[in-house]
């Protein structure tokens, strides 16, 4: 058994992730509990910080919370949870007063905030910071957290696995979590680290497509190592795909927000000039909820052979686009495209990880220790299909929920016990790189390929099979060689594809975000697709 570095320091709570959900968690428990914020590669490495549109919020007198809810239902084809869609959605104007407390410098329309419009919203309702709303909050809640003596954040380090009952001195068979082995990217050295309470905030799976707008470490760790604790996943299938992604052959996941299409934007084919959205959603038109444009943009792109299509909101004054999106202006002009004077050339891409680790109101998680917020959740928000800007609340809502439940039931949760440390005894250094490389390069080939915007038996079990393969490969790997964060992540990002395939070939219809040819129509009996370890 290798010793390696021990835990650093006592904390009363560790914190996987440091994006929205695992910082609004973080500063909750800070004002009574030591928390400990750990990191894959930089603090600012989520998709939190790559946010454009902005936060869902009524805040308008003439909007409702049963608006918001109706539209949130609807986009999510049914799937939904009521009570957490009423949880998250009657949390919305608290959460937008935090953050306006803590100096996020929300847009203004004089004395009350500026609403923006998106896709399957019935009334404008987004909060936002121009068109990178992300990063304004992001760095808001950083400086918060950095200021507060009770939390530690350290960057640069991937959780591997969490520590559970198997890990003790003394095994017992509780299934309870303690903490996490996460590897220091710095040293190459494997740490401890124990709490009484542990929150999972790792964010989604996006990467495991070849075409995604989420950043290079959105490899599902969070969801494959709560799968491989014991905890029970759910909707993997519904993986969301945003209609307007850039197409750049240099700039490969630049967003072009749905705010622009809120705005006015409008898509044509880019030969003929037709507004092809009349022949799929005559009465939504561009504004209709993300799958149906997505899947609209995907048939065109198919049907009539193109690389891409046009969207277009140059016909609004080029002062009232360069202010509203300043930041997608100034990005498409590096790349020599005047979004004021022609269209933009757009295609749809992973966006958004609709399913993930089941967790209850209080963002309980299956197993004793273990909560659970954001992106790498099903909550029962979003159901089949996410409502544009809800995903950020969700993590503000939940974060806090984890928070409080943590602190409500403080009494109760034990001292960690006395944890074996990470065993090395058997791997030795990798001399072959490449077959992570290649591996990663397949999987987020197939499952494009195979389990993207429109999906068939026959191509989900080509890939169900392939899954198999590798998977045989990568665990021998990894049961070989010293862990790396390239291993990590192609073993996660591996698990990931294993789930969202399997709960795929699961759904005998087609709801939301999940089309298959071979069941085009939805069911009766609505449910999700709850996978059990
Ligand atoms: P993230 O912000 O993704 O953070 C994950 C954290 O976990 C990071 O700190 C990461 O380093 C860490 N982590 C991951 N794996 C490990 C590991 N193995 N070990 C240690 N740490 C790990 N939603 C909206 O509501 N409005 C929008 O306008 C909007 N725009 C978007 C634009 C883009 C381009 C993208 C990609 C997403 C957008 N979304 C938007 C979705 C939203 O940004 C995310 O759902 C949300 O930010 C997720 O927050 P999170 O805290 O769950 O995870
Ligand atoms: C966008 O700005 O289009 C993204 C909004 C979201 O993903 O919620």
């Amino acid at each position: 058994m290798g010793e390696t570095q021990e835990n650093l320091g006592t904390y009363d709570v560790i914190i996987i992730g440091s994006g929205a959900a695992g910082l609004t968690a973080a500063l909750e428990l800070a004002q009574s509990k030591r928390v400990l914020v750990l990191a894959k590669g930089s603090l600012t490495g989520g998709s939190t910080a790559w946010a454009q549109g902005g936060i869902a919020a009524v805040l308008d007198a003439g909007d409702t919370f049963e608006n918001h809810v109706r539209d949130t239902m609807v986009a999510g084809a049914g799937l939904n949870d009521l009570a957490s869609v009423e949880f998250v959605i009657e949390g919305a104007p608290k959460a937008i007063d935090r953050l306006c407390d803590l100096g996020v410098p929300f847009n203004r329309d004089k004395d009350s905030l500026h609403l923006t419009r998106e896709g399957g919203h019935s009334h404008r309702r987004i909060v936002h910071v121009d068109d990178a709303t992300g990063w304004a909050v992001q760095s808001a809640l950083l400086k918060a957290a950095e200021a507060s003596p009770n939390i530690t954040m350290l960057g640069g380090r991937t959780a591997i696995d969490f520590i559970t009952d198997r890990h003790r001195e003394k095994f017992s068979a509780a299934g309870r979590i303690w903490g996490v082995y996460a590897l220091n990217e710095e040293t190459g050295r494997v740490e401890r680290h124990t709490a009484r309470a542990t929150i999972l905030a790792a964010g989604g799976a996006g990467r495991v497509y070849q075409f995604s707008t989420a950043p290079r470490g959105a490899t599902g760790d969070g969801i494959a190592m709560a799968w491989r604790a014991g905890a029970r996943v759910s909707n993997m299938e519904m993986m969301q795909f945003h209609p307007t992604c850039l197409y750049n052959l240099e700039v490969k996941n630049f967003l072009i927000t749905e705010a622009v299409r809120g705005e006015g934007g409008r898509l044509f084919h880019p030969e003929t000039g037709h507004r092809f959205m009349e022949d799929y959603d005559k009465e939504r038109m561009e504004l209709a909820p993300r799958d149906v444009v997505a899947r609209a943009i995907d048939d065109q792109i198919k049907r009539f052979g193109l690389d891409y299509v046009h969207l277009d909101i140059s016909h609004q004054p080029p002062e009232f686009v360069r202010e509203h999106f300043p930041t997608i202006h100034e990005k498409l002009t590096g790349l020599g495209i005047d979004m004021t004077a022609g269209p933009i050339p757009v295609v749809p891409a992973q966006h958004y990880t609709c399913g993930g680790v089941v967790v209850d109101l209080m963002a309980r998680t299956d197993l004793p220790g273990l909560w659970a917020a954001g992106e790498c959740t099903e909550s029962g928000l979003h159901g089949a299909n996410r409502l544009a800007s809800n995903s950020l609340l969700e993590c503000f809502v939940f974060g806090e929920a984890a928070a409080d439940d943590i602190l409500a039931n403080w009494d109760a949760l034990e001292e960690p016990p006395a944890i074996l440390p990470w065993d090395e005894s058997r791997v030795s250094d990798s001399d072959e790189q490449v077959v992570i490389k290649q591996n990663w390069t397949e999987i987020r080939r197939f499952m494009w390929n195979y389990v993207g915007i429109v999906r068939t038996t026959k191509r989900l079990e080509r890939a169900a099979n392939r899954i198999a393969l590798l998977k045989k490969e990568v665990e021998d790997y990894y049961g070989s060689f010293v862990v790396t964060t390239d291993l990590i992540e192609l073993r996660n990002l591996l698990q990931s594809a294993e789930l969202i395939v399997r709960s795929a070939l699961e759904r005998k219809e087609s709801r939301g975000l999940h089309y298959t040819m071979d069941h085009p129509d939805l069911a009766e009996d609505i449910r999700d697709t709850v996978l059990v370890p």
